[in-house]
Parts: structure tokens; sequence; C-alpha cells
């Protein structure tokens, strides 16, 4: 059974990778409307991942006895300045995420709740990867400034990336 402490701080979790899935599915719809496939397709597969980090919270807490909460998100931005904008943000959006995940490891260490924190190292895992890919096309994007050309061939690397995975149903 899940302490009140540790239930509340993955209900808040639950909250943040909701509201990152929304985050990244608005500018996915933006990415589509500028006509850049790739990274549309890239972020639509992105928010997908992150409702399941949200989804996967949510069975746990269900699974100890406890009730994963449905939150109330707002309304992410709608409109972006570019490219390298978006992914100077999921860098620091993920940063956020993985300092959460941090101080949510430290609750269940603090509660001795060991399932808990056992269940959480697969979330440290894929923080570490994330933050890496999101750093990889941070650099990538400095490195192609204003170049046009250099941007589309970004946006066929994600494509790429997107489709290799197996997601990102973001073709017209
Ligand atoms: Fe679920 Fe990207 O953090």
């Amino acid at each position: 059974m899940l302490s009140k402490k540790v239930t509340e701080a993955l209900n808040k979790q639950i909250e943040l990778e909701a509201a990152s899935s929304q985050y990244y599915l608005a500018m996915a719809s933006w990415a589509e409307t500028q006509g850049l496939k790739g990274v549309s397709a890239f972020l639509y597969k992105h928010a997908d991942e992150e409702r399941m980090h949200m989804l996967k919270l949510i069975r746990f807490v269900n699974e100890r006895g406890a009730h994963g909460l449905v939150p109330a998100l707002k309304q992410p931005p709608a409109n972006f300045k570019s490219v390298s904008k978006i992914f100077d943000e999921v860098l620091h959006h993920e940063v956020k995420v993985t300092e959460e995940i941090n101080k949510l490891v430290d609750i269940t260490l603090k509660e001795k709740d060991y399932t808990t924190h056992n269940f959480l190292q697969w979330y440290v895992s894929e923080q570490i990867e994330e933050e890496a890919l999101a750093r990889e096309l941070v650099d990538k994007l400095k490195m192609v400034g204003d170049d046009k050309g250099g941007l589309y061939f970004f946006d066929r690397d994600l494509q790429g990336i997107a489709g290799a995975a197996g997601g990102g149903k973001a073709e017209a």
C-alpha cells in the first residue's frame, strides 16, 4: 500500500507527464502547420511517449491500492518562434522532469518505499536517454543556424528517427 506522501508525489508526476504530452503535442501541431513533417512526426511520437509515461504511473498507483488521478491541464502555447526554440524548450523541460523524478526517488527512500523506488528506476534511465537526445538535437540545430538547407536535412533526419521507432503517424 502506498503512503499518502508517495501517492501525492506520484500523482504530481502523473500531472507533469500529462502536461509534457500536451506541450509536445502543441509543438507537433505547430510544426505540422509549418510544413515540417519530420519535426512534427518526431514530436507527435514524443507526445505519445509522455502519455505512456503518465499511464504507466496511473496503473502503478492503482495496482498499489491507491488512486491515480487524471489531471486538469492548462492549454499549452499554440505558436512557437522557431524549430531551435522548440528544441531548447524540450531540453529545458526534460531537465525539469529529471529533477522532479529525482525528488520523487528521494521521497521513496525517505518513506522506505523500496517497491516504488524500484519502479522509478525505469524513469531514471528514461530521463538519461531523453535528455541526451534533446541535447543532441539542440547541438545539431546550433550547427544549422539560419541555414534553410540545413533545416531541410534536420527535418528529414527527424522523420527517420520517428519512423525508425515505429511511431509518429503525422504524415498527411
Ligand atoms: Fe516523461 Fe520526457 O519525461
